[in-house]
């Protein structure tokens, strides 16, 4: 008993990015400062013309995904990102401007160093699937 209590002690922290930045609860925030300042600059008005519904659609897939990634407990069930985004002609400024959101977003959920850079990493997996080249 002694052994493995050692064992599993010696063991390195294993804890998912999602347990680290604080769960759910602190992905949703992300995803809802991410979408306040996406939503707010004339940059990104073009992307905006679609009703309520699907825009609250959009905002709870968002979740599901980030949530996904970062290795929690939630399924995306929204459709594939080339299939989405396909079309859009998101540039690669556009992509930049995204990711300082997503930045801003993460500090007002007071995630800071390894986990906010770890966070902009995994989106910016995502860059190839999204904007156009
Ligand atoms: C420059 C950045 C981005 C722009 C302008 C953008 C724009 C859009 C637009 C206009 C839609 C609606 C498409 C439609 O229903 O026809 C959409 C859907 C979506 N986007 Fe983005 N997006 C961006 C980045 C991202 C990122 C970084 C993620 C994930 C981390 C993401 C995840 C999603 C999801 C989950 C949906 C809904 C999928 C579905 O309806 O099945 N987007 N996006």
């Amino acid at each position: 008993m002694l052994v493995i209590s050692m064992a599993l002690a010696a063991q390195p922290k294993t804890a998912s990015l999602y347990e680290r930045v604080g769960r759910y609860d602190t992905i949703a925030l992300i995803a809802d400062e991410y979408l306040k300042g996406l939503r707010a600059d004339p940059k990104f008005a073009r992307f905006a013309g679609r009703g309520a519904d699907s825009l609250k659609r959009g905002r709870q897939l968002l979740k599901d995904q980030l949530c996904a990634m970062a290795g929690g407990p939630c399924t995306y069930v929204g459709r594939d990102m080339k299939s989405v985004h396909g079309g859009l002609g998101i540039n690669a400024q556009e992509w930049q401007a995204n990711l300082d959101y997503m930045a801003a977003a993460l500090d007002k959920a007071g995630i800071k160093g390894a986990e906010k850079a770890e966070f902009l990493k995994m989106v910016d997996t995502l860059k190839p699937e999204i904007a156009e080249k």
